[in-house]
């Protein structure tokens, strides 16, 4: 058994379905190409000492009889609850250090607390050669990000353990690949930091005054993301367009956009995307754009190729649609579908 194992989970985006899926609603998620990564080493005290500099904390350290507690960091919460609930079960074992690296600003939204949770989850196992499914590791971790958070769907978690593009309804009563193949969606980033578990109980509040309108657009949402999901598979870029408008318009009736989102939505549109939609729980974080099918720029949609000259005006679609979310906002390089957690080299 190695005495030091790394492990790293892929931060995620939402396509459609967010809010409504916290009411049982399914939702589409997808994993993209930026990882978290946690290493973990037996230390052989009754110490754990994290150093998590893109969660905001280094040099961070306890004995183990004093983990969890209130007040925790931020940074430090998931890691901490989950290695306490590890502790209870394997009293036995004896501190770790931990250390994690991350290829993504945890401003984003990109859900960084949920992909540390698994990625430490899937080292801390694998370090003292516990051996856990995917659906146990699921199991585990959302049950932290619910004792931490209090609240959320767990999509996030799901993304970060199965990677691809999910058809999921929560707690993970479906989780279902979606074959997309490469798409073109463009992502852009707002500038601003959004609070999920305050958004969703803002929501949740306008749910508890107005029951029957959340219900109905509760539903609609549903269909859109049923829809979305057979657009997806038959790769039809148009229908997936109108289908982020629609989204984003109900999302709007919900109060979780904002001037920034429907600014860098607008731009995209008005680019030549087909649809525009915020990404998450609203208020700032990403968006996202689906553009013209773009051939030869690394897209093969429909598994066709096709040369940049039959398609002059296709081609460019795309760049514009990031040129204009770059003059307003940040065009972010991720690519989506990306794979979920896994051990690192070495481990
Ligand atoms: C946040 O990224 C998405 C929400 O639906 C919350 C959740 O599902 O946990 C708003």
């Amino acid at each position: 058994m190695a005495d030091k194992v790394t492990a790293s989970a892929p931060g995620k985006l939402v396509l459609f379905g967010e809010h409504a899926v916290v009411y049982g609603k399914p939702c589409i998620v997808t994993a993209v190409d930026q990882r978290l990564y946690v290493t973990v080493t037996k230390n052989g005290e009754n110490a754990f000492h994290l150093s998590a500099p893109d969660l905001g904390l280094t040099a961070y350290s306890k004995t183990i009889d004093k983990l969890g507690g209130e007040g925790l960091p931020t940074g430090v919460r998931f890691i901490e609850v989950l290695y306490k609930r590890f502790l209870n079960d394997h009293p036995q074992t004896r501190g770790i250090d931990v250390v994690t690296r991350s290829e993504f600003s945890s401003s984003f939204g990109f859900g960084s607390s949920s992909a540390a949770t698994v990625a430490f989850a899937m080292a801390l196992f694998a370090v003292y050669g516990v051996e856990v499914s995917k659906q146990e590791l699921f199991e585990i971790c959302y049950q932290t990000v619910l004792e931490v958070q209090g609240v959320g769907s767990g999509f996030d978690v799901a993304a970060a353990i199965w990677g691809g593009t999910l058809y999921y309804v929560s707690p993970g009563k479906v989780v279902e690949q979606i074959k997309t193949g490469e798409l073109p969606i463009v992502v852009g980033y707002t500038g601003i930091k959004a609070d999920t578990p305050t958004l969703v109980r803002q929501v949740a509040e306008f749910r508890r005054k107005n029951p029957k309108t959340l219900e109905g657009v509760f539903n609609q949402i549903g269909v859109i993301v049923d829809k979305a999901k057979k657009a997806l598979e038959e790769k039809n870029v148009t229908l997936l367009g109108s289908l982020m408008n629609e989204n984003q318009q109900l999302l709007a009736e919900l109060g979780v956009s904002s001037v920034e989102l429907d600014t860098l939505n607008q731009a995209a549109v008005k680019a030549g995307a087909l649809g525009a939609k915020l990404s998450g729980a609203g208020g700032g974080d990403c968006m996202i754009a689906v553009s013209q099918q773009s051939y030869g720029m690394g897209y093969s949609v429909l598994g066709i190729e096709r040369s940049q000259k039959q398609n002059k005006n296709k081609y460019i679609n795309i760049d514009k649609v990031r040129t204009a979310i770059n003059q307003r906002g940040q065009w972010l390089d991720v690519k989506l579908g990306a794979e979920g957690a896994r051990l690192e080299a070495g481990s």
